[in-house]
């Protein structure tokens, strides 16, 4: 069984070290991209606080498809370039929005969501396999410690995959 950890730590980026490192344990030798994407959630939605919804979009060639994820039922299809999933995966530059309210095109599924940070999930030989959508209720939840942790923890995902 895996016991998602509860300890409090110094700061951040011990946290998302730790974190990366119980993901790797997690997905280690499993190469399903449906499993590790719903286990990857749940490790996070649990292990970070002031989250409401984490979660993957898979590129299916044409646009975003929500993949697992963790929270309220969610947008289903997402076009590359619309709202900030969509940014990301267009310019494969991470997207750190500090009040979607603010952001030009930004696609609300939850109301509740207020702050976001979408990673683009791109592999080895340069082909997009999708995004991971990461949700706060509150304004700037994240920051540049946040986005180092969570493409660390992308960067994890995978390898796994590759592995
Ligand atoms: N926030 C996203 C839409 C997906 S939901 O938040 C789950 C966006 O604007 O791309």
């Amino acid at each position: 069984m895996f016991e998602v950890k509860t300890q409090a730590y110094a700061n951040k980026r011990e946290h998302y070290a730790d974190l990366a490192q119980q993901a790797q344990g997690l997905l280690h030798g499993e190469p399903s991209l449906i499993a590790n994407a719903a286990n990857f959630s749940a490790l996070v939605f649990h292990s970070l606080p002031g989250l409401n919804w984490c979660g993957f979009y898979l590129y299916d060639g044409t646009e975003l498809v929500v993949g697992p994820f963790q929270g309220k039922p969610a947008c289903i299809r997402i076009a590359l370039g619309k709202g900030v999933c969509g940014a990301a995966a267009q310019t494969r530059q991470t997207q750190l929005v500090r009040d979607v309210n603010a952001f030009d095109g930004h696609i609300a599924c939850d109301a509740a969501s207020q702050s976001e940070i979408v990673v683009p999930l791109v592999r080895a030989d340069g082909s997009l396999l999708g995004v991971w959508d990461v949700d706060s209720p509150h304004v700037a939840r994240f920051d540049a410690e946040d986005r180092a942790g969570m493409e660390a923890l992308c960067a994890v995902f995978m390898e796994a995959l590759a592995a």
